[in-house]
């Protein structure tokens, strides 16, 4: 089974997972919905009140939300300490197929962007004065961080791709990997899903979705 590069809607690449049978973002862009539901939902918010933040990514992929973290870690100087889990990492021949540099003008930026896929699971990089990266190669069900991060990009494949990734067992183990007032924010808007977020002692809100999607959710700890 091969994962295909794909063009979504803003003219940025998405993977399609054979495995799961889903696309790695919204067919709408993915930049796009990068930019509204992880960097404009979430760490534009934090960074308002403070300029070290820690973030847990849930789904490294391809390492767009890290890329885009970077890029506004630089633009508004902040100092991210930034964790990514992913258990089945993409090969490098299809990482350097992605447009992203391009596409978000960042030549600049472009050995950290392969540095951020190149480096080694299981350790602690510094990219930089402001970035440090962590990459764990796990499962999201084997997480057990505690009161670690400021933010949570919860980006698994949708509930009807992986229904028991956005249960209460794992919906728990993030609340625990937040710190107080630590936010979660994923494009997902079921209203079962905010449901239990609510139940396990999460603030819920709906927000307006990114291009093409009405609404995401934010949940505060
Ligand atoms: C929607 S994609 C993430 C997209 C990513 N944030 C990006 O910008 O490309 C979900 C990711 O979760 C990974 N994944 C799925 N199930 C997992 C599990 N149980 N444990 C760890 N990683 C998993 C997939 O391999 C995929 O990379």
């Amino acid at each position: 089974m091969t994962d295909k590069l794909i063009l979504t809607e803003d003219g940025s690449h998405s993977i399609y997972s054979e495995k799961f049978g889903v696309a790695y973002h919204s067919k709408y862009g993915a930049i796009q919905e990068t930019q509204h539901v992880f960097i404009d939902a979430a760490l534009r918010i934090k960074a308002v009140i403070q300029k070290e933040i820690a973030i847990l990514d849930i789904g490294f992929g391809t390492g767009l939300n890290c890329f885009m973290t970077y890029l506004e870690a630089v633009k508004r100087n902040l100092k991210i300490d930034y964790t990514a889990v992913e258990a089945f990492p993409i090969p490098k021949q299809q990482f350097n197929e992605l447009n992203y540099i391009q596409l978000l003008n960042a030549t600049e930026h472009e050995k950290l962007f392969f540095d951020i896929h190149d480096k080694k699971w299981g350790k602690q990089h510094q990219l930089g004065e402001q970035f440090s990266l962590q990459k764990d190669k796990i499962l999201f069900e084997d997480i057990q961080y505690e009161n670690h991060f400021d933010i949570i990009y919860f980006d698994a494949f949708a509930p009807n791709a992986q229904p028991e990734i956005w249960e209460e067992p794992i919906l728990t183990k993030m609340y625990k990997a937040l710190k107080q007032d630590g936010i979660l924010v994923t494009y997902c808007a079921k209203g079962v899903v905010k449901r239990r977020l609510k139940s396990i002692g999460f603030e819920v809100e709906a927000l307006k979705g990114p291009p093409g999607k009405r609404e995401m959710t934010r949940a505060i700890k």
